[in-house]
């Protein structure tokens, strides 16, 4: 099929790419001058694993191209995709303009056509319930051509992206239009495995669907990490905890894990989006705002307990930061934890010293030259106070760790994702605190300064 798929960011450029990789041709838009250029002369501008790979097989067959021009974009395109950005407002609301401003322009270039019927205009961004339905209307409205729009949330995670795509759980189309729902079906006809995963819905029940789906994982992690707070009174150990309830069929094992909060692009940003979406219907979501407080607090635990285990004062300290991105696997920093734990440390007068394997240059953005930036974890360390480690890298666990100790002023990392293991950091002399999880203390070997 002809795919128009209008911005490509992480889900824009990975629904182009994936479906040119499945034998759609497509034509991506994207409207910012940097990363059209990157995007035309074929280079990634993310980093996300296979997907550069993928992107210069589509581009080298013709099969993948991309312009800024939407008009001659939708010359021949059967299916249109909004795959632009729906961040939050400050008070948490969803910042509609980037997706209004481009189905505006969607509307206007398609304004003179007059199609043959088999037009679906796509909302793939993150959208509250109501959207894709006054998108309908407006769209009825401003142009002649016969067009259906649906909705189509997606699941990908970053650090898995293109796998998540070709491999999907479940893909789900709201919508209200037999022949939409049937051009989608043929649409993703390649990565249907098995027929009950491809979901057919009202607008406003796959609206819900994604944010009810970030929400509720959002939800384990901070349970999970409301019961490491009791872990940490109580002598337990959240790990043995995770496997034993995540053994039980009805809760299974996954984001069961403890750790310094939840950051990236959707999680925050949707669980406060339907804090607002249940306000709108005047309910005041308790169970909402609770995941959100003990995400906001577990951030600030995490610093606490650095500060409480640095055995001086905070001011003036040297601190090592392992770890910048959101997850692993991705360069993606926004709503990072880490951006949060840094301005803690600096508010307090600590330095700084950070790395992480793919985030820094976005991280930069953030925090210029008030930290000191170092391309790997060995360098960050020498000299250091403690390490605070924040994103669950694995190469962080195996480090040449007795080395490490060596040139640390003080051999204590605090464990923000419980990532490294015991035994190895007790071997190597440090003092370690993980997230719920017994310590491994030693006596605190101190190097003098000369
Ligand atoms: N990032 C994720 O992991 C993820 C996962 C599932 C769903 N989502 C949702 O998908 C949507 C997109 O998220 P993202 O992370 O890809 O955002 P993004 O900010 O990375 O990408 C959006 C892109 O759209 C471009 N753009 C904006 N307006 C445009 C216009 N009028 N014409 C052409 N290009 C335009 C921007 O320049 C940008 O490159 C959001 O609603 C988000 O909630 C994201």
């Amino acid at each position: 099929m002809e795919v128009t798929v209008i911005g490509c960011g992480y889900v824009g450029l990975v629904t182009a790419t994936c479906l040119a990789s499945i034998g759609h041709t497509v034509r991506g838009v994207e409207n910012d001058p940097r990363k059209l250029r990157l995007l035309q002369e074929c280079h990634c501008p993310i980093f996300e694993p296979g997907l550069q790979e993928l992107m210069s097989e589509q581009c080298g067959s013709g099969q993948l191209r991309f312009t800024s021009d939407i008009k001659s974009s939708l010359e021949d395109a059967q299916v249109i995709f909004l795959a632009v950005g729906t961040p939050p407002r400050p008070d948490g609301m969803v910042e509609m303009c980037y997706l209004d401003a481009a189905a505006k322009e969607l509307a206007d270039a398609l304004g003179g056509r007059t199609a043959d019927g088999s037009l679906t205009i796509i909302v793939k961004s993150t959208v509250p319930p109501g959207t894709s339905r006054r998108l309908n209307e407006v769209f009825r409205q401003r142009t002649q051509s016969e067009l259906h729009v649906v909705d189509n949330p997606e699941f990908l995670r970053e650090g898995s992206a293109v796998k998540d795509f070709l491999e999907p759980d479940r893909i789900i189309i709201g919508g209200d239009n037999p022949e939409a729902f049937r051009i989608m079906r043929r649409l993703y006809d390649p990565i249907i495995k098995r027929e009950e995963n491809f979901l057919a819905m009202n607008w406003e029940s796959a609206e819900l669907t994604k944010y009810a789906a970030n929400t509720m994982l959002a939800a384990r992690i901070s349970f999970m990490n409301e019961m490491s707070i009791l872990c940490d009174s109580y002598g337990a150990d959240i790990e043995d905890i995770r496997k034993g309830i995540g053994t039980d069929f009805r809760i299974g094992p996954w984001f069961l894990r403890a750790g310094c909060g939840y950051g990236g692009s959707c999680f925050p940003k949707d669980v406060a989006a339907l804090e607002h979406i249940s306000r709108s219907v005047a309910h005041e979501s308790l169970f909402v705002q609770a995941i959100q407080t003990i995400n906001r607090n577990q951030k600030r635990r995490f610093y606490d307990k650095l500060v409480a285990k640095l055995g001086r004062p905070i001011e003036g300290a040297q601190i090592a930061v392992w770890g910048l991105a959101f997850k692993a696997d991705t360069d993606d920093i926004r709503e990072s934890p880490a951006i949060d734990i840094i301005g803690y440390l600096l508010s307090a007068g600590a330095h700084v010293r950070a790395t992480d394997p793919k985030a820094m240059d976005n991280m930069k953005q953030v925090f210029h030259d008030s930290i000191q930036w170092v391309v790997d974890p060995v360098s960050a360390a020498v000299g250091a106070d403690a390490v605070a480690l924040l994103t669950d890298w694995p190469q962080y666990s195996t480090l040449p760790f007795r080395k490490i100790a060596a040139t640390m002023n003080r051999p204590i990392i605090v464990d923000g994702r419980n990532c490294l293991h015991r035994d190895i950091m007790r071997e190597n002399g440090f003092q370690y605190y993980p997230l719920g999880r017994p310590a491994v203390e030693s006596k605190v070997r101190v190097r003098s300064k000369t």
